[in-house]
């Protein structure tokens, strides 16, 4: 029977429809949710999270990697880590998943409206930031320039590297590339620098006073990269951080994801370091 209504805690039936390897253990998942998901899923936002269900395996969130298109497919961006994430890796095309949501606070977009956008990826936190890019690049004239800076640990690690640079040569965004550890092979055209993400920003020159700042990784590299971002001068509320922590419901009922007072799937998971310095356990 097909579904008419919006139920925050059941989700949607969809289908695999590809699965493109991205790295050793990164995959971008294509899922064809139901017709009722697309009512709900026109209303993401980048930066929000559904709740992904692999049959026989449990459920997780995920970032999708860009807008939910028309029809209701999603692109998802998934490195395989354990239980759950194997089972997704291991599915075959034509297999039936689950999605609830879309959930949780994302970027404000809004708010973003002619400003210029700084984003600073680490890992596979390119992956909720890209949908961020795909919605600021699909109405180029609304927002200010966009600049993004992504970290990984080998190039050969670095997801979705070959459009960042088309986009990037299309004069569409700035990009700047950074690998931890210098490469042991020829990478052929693909040129980078080698050190940490906030090496990067160290003497870039920006519209501090402007800009919003979109920050994605894991945990340590916030920290390195607050100190940066304050000290050059951009304000506590104009950096915006998308945090991870482990969920159960999705939508603010079993408190797995609490931040101090605050529940990551509801109140984030995209925060304002304003609100989070009053969280000392939240970085
Ligand atoms: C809002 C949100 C968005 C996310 N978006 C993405 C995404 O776009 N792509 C993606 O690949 N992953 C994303 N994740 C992480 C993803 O949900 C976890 O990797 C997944 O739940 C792991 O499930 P599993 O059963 O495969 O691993 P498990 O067997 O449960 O755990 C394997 C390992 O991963 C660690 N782990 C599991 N979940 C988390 C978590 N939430 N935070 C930190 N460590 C964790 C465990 O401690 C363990 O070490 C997101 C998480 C959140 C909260
Ligand atoms: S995951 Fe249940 S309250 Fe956030």
């Amino acid at each position: 029977m097909n579904r008419t209504t919006f139920d925050p805690h059941t989700p949607f039936a969809a289908t695999l429809l590809d699965r493109r390897s991205l790295s050793e253990d990164t995959a971008l998942f294509s899922v064809l949710a139901e017709p009722a998901a697309v009512e709900p899923l026109a209303r993401f936002l980048p930066g929000q999270f559904l709740q992904l269900s692999v049959p026989g395996a449990g459920e997780i969130p995920i970032s999708p990697a860009d807008l939910p298109s028309a029809d209701g497919t999603l692109q998802l961006c998934v490195r395989r880590v354990g239980h759950v994430t194997e089972h997704l890796h291991r599915a075959e095309i034509g297999c039936k998943l689950g999605v609830r949501g879309p959930f949780g606070v994302g970027f404000p977009v809004e708010e973003m409206t002619g400003r210029p956008v700084l984003l600073l990826a680490g890992g596979l936190g390119i992956a909720p930031l890209r949908s961020l890019i795909c919605y600021l690049l699909r109405q180029p004239e609304r927002f200010g320039e966009i600049t993004l800076m992504y970290g990984a640990k080998q190039p050969q690690l670095m997801l979705f590297r070959e459009e960042l640079s088309v986009l990037a040569a299309q004069g569409r965004l700035r990009l700047y590339l950074t690998v931890d550890f210098a490469p042991q092979q020829p990478t052929g055209d693909f040129s980078c620098a080698v050190g940490l993400l906030p090496e990067l920003l160290q003497g870039f020159v920006f519209d501090a006073q402007r800009s919003y700042v979109a920050v994605c990784g894991p945990p340590p590299l916030y920290r390195c990269l607050m100190d940066e971002l304050l000290g050059a001068g951009v304000a506590a509320e104009r950096i915006l951080l998308s945090l991870e922590r482990r969920m159960r419901c999705g939508i603010g009922r079993c408190c797995h994801c609490a931040l101090g007072q605050k529940l990551c799937c509801i109140d984030g998971p995209v925060f304002r370091l304003s609100e989070l310095q009053r969280i000392p356990e939240a970085l």
